[in-house]
Parts: C-alpha cells; sequence; structure tokens
C-alpha cells in the first residue's frame, strides 16, 4: 500500500523541496502541513502545477499528522519544541522524521548544542516513548531540492533508535534521489546536526549555495 507522507511546516523551502521530490517519485502520497490550511492548499497547488498532477495535498498541520503513515518536520528550531507540544497527542504511534537544524539566528555557522542534547533528542523527549523520531536531512540544502537533476550528490545521515523507523527515512532518501545512511542513535544526531552550521560557513566562505556531504568507500 501506497504510504502517506505529512511534511509538517511543509510550506518551507526545506519541507516544500522535500515534498516535491517524494510525490515526483510516484512512490508516496504527500500532504503539505502549516499552520494555515489555505497556506499549505497554495504551496500544494504551485507543486502540483509543477508536477503537472494532484497528488500533493495541503492541510493544516494537525490534519495533515493526523492522516499521515510518517511525519516528517520542517520548521525552525526556535518553533521545534511549541510545534511539536501541539501535536504531542496526534503523533503517538507514529513515526517522526525531524529535519530540525538547531541554529541560533544571526550565529548561523556557528555549531549550537541544544541542552537536550540534539534537536532529534528534544524532540523525542517532548513527544515520548509512544514516537519514534528519526533524525534526518539536515545536510541537504533547500536550494538542490527544489529543481535540478534526478540524483543529488549529497548524502543523508539517519540517527534513530528505532530499526524500521530508520529504513523508512533511509527509503525516503533514495526516493528524493540521495543516498540514505543509517548513523547509528538518535544519540548521534548531535553530530548531523552540527555539520550543517559548517556548511553553511563554507557555502559563505567559498561564495557559494548548499554544500553538502558525501560518505567515500562505500
Ligand atoms: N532551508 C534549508 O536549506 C535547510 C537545509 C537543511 C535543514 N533545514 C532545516 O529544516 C527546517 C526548515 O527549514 P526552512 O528553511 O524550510 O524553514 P522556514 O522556511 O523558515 O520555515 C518552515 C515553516 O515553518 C513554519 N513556521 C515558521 N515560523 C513559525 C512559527 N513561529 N510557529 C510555527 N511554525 C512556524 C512555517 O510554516 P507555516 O507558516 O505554513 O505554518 C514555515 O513555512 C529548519 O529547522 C532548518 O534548519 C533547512
Amino acid at each position: 500500500m501506497i504510504k502517506t507522507i505529512a511534511v509538517l511546516g511543509g510550506t518551507g523551502n526545506e519541507g516544500s523541496g522535500l515534498a516535491w521530490r517524494w510525490a515526483k517519485s510516484g512512490r508516496y502520497k504527500v500532504i503539505i502541513g502549516s499552520r494555515q490550511a489555505d497556506k499549505a492548499q497554495n504551496v500544494a497547488a504551485e507543486l502540483n502545477k509543477k508536477l503537472e498532477t494532484n497528488f500533493i495535498e495541503g492541510m493544516t498541520n494537525a490534519e495533515a499528522a493526523k492522516i499521515a503513515d510518517l511525519c516528517v518536520l520542517t520548521v525552525p528550531y526556535a518553533v521545534q519544541q511549541s510545534t511539536l507540544s501541539d501535536l504531542r497527542d496526534i503523533l503517538q504511534g507514529k513515526i517522526l522524521i525531524d529535519v530540525t537544524v538547531p541554529l541560533k539566528p544571526p550565529k548561523v555557522t556557528q555549531v549550537n548544542i541544544p541542552a537536550g542534547g540534539s534537536a532529534g533528542q528534544e524532540a523525542q523527549a517532548i513527544l515520548g516513548d509512544g514516537v519514534r523520531v528519526v533524525s534526518a536531512f539536515q545536510n541537504i540544502s533547500a536550494t538542490h531540492l527544489a529543481d535540478g537533476p534526478e540524483r543529488i550528490e549529497c548524502d543523508v545521515l539517519v540517527c534513530g533508535d528505532d530499526k524500521e523507523a530508520k529504513a523508512e527515512a533511509i527509503a525516503l532518501a533514495e526516493a528524493a534521489g540521495m543516498r540514505g545512511f543509517d548513523a547509528g542513535p538518535l544519540q548521534n544526531a548531535v553530530a548531523v546536526e552540527s555539520l550543517t552550521p559548517v556548511l553553511i560557513g563554507i557555502n559563505m566562505r567559498h561564495k557559494v549555495k548548499g554544500v553538502g556531504i558525501k560518505i567515500m568507500g562505500i
């Protein structure tokens, strides 16, 4: 059966880029989530136009999370906690793939380690053991998601404490045109999240957009 993904906060660049790629793969049904249903519907309509299909729906985050088999969170770190607290009950029993990078604007080229160890671990602490949290996609820039070639030269490191949930995230990486790797327990999310400000700094110093990471030797 084809699975449904809800991209919570999917009206932003990262979420809409991932949503577009997952819908384009034909392997998933995709819902854009937002605080406002009409905003989500508008973004879904734009993506459908680009795809020349009607694969993507738009609704509130709560409605999207309720329907979905897999939920993906793409909101800024500053609102990760409040967004997840609001959705805590609806997310019970589900897999949540957390894309949050704990940046502290304006210092977006500096590593910021959250009090809870990582954004991924903080998500797990807010949601409790009833939700399987996986951390992934922090190192892929939205620049490459919206357009560009089918395959993206950036690997996705997936951290989490549940093998089956990690396998779902690795399949999502593949569907979006990337290689996904099991990068160990959720405790390791701090290493992956911390790479993003390093990559943003390299972008700035080299005057480019969207540098990424690649695992060699496999
Ligand atoms: N952009 C990238 O290249 C990139 C790359 C890797 C990882 N990430 C990470 O992915 C996440 C999303 O990035 P983004 O660039 O897509 O972020 P964004 O565009 O700034 O925000 C994404 C969505 O979050 C929701 N949001 C914004 N402010 C909010 C608030 N005060 N309360 C509740 N929801 C709010 C909005 O959705 P609604 O208004 O529709 O509710 C917004 O469209 C971030 O944690 C970022 O660090 C981004």
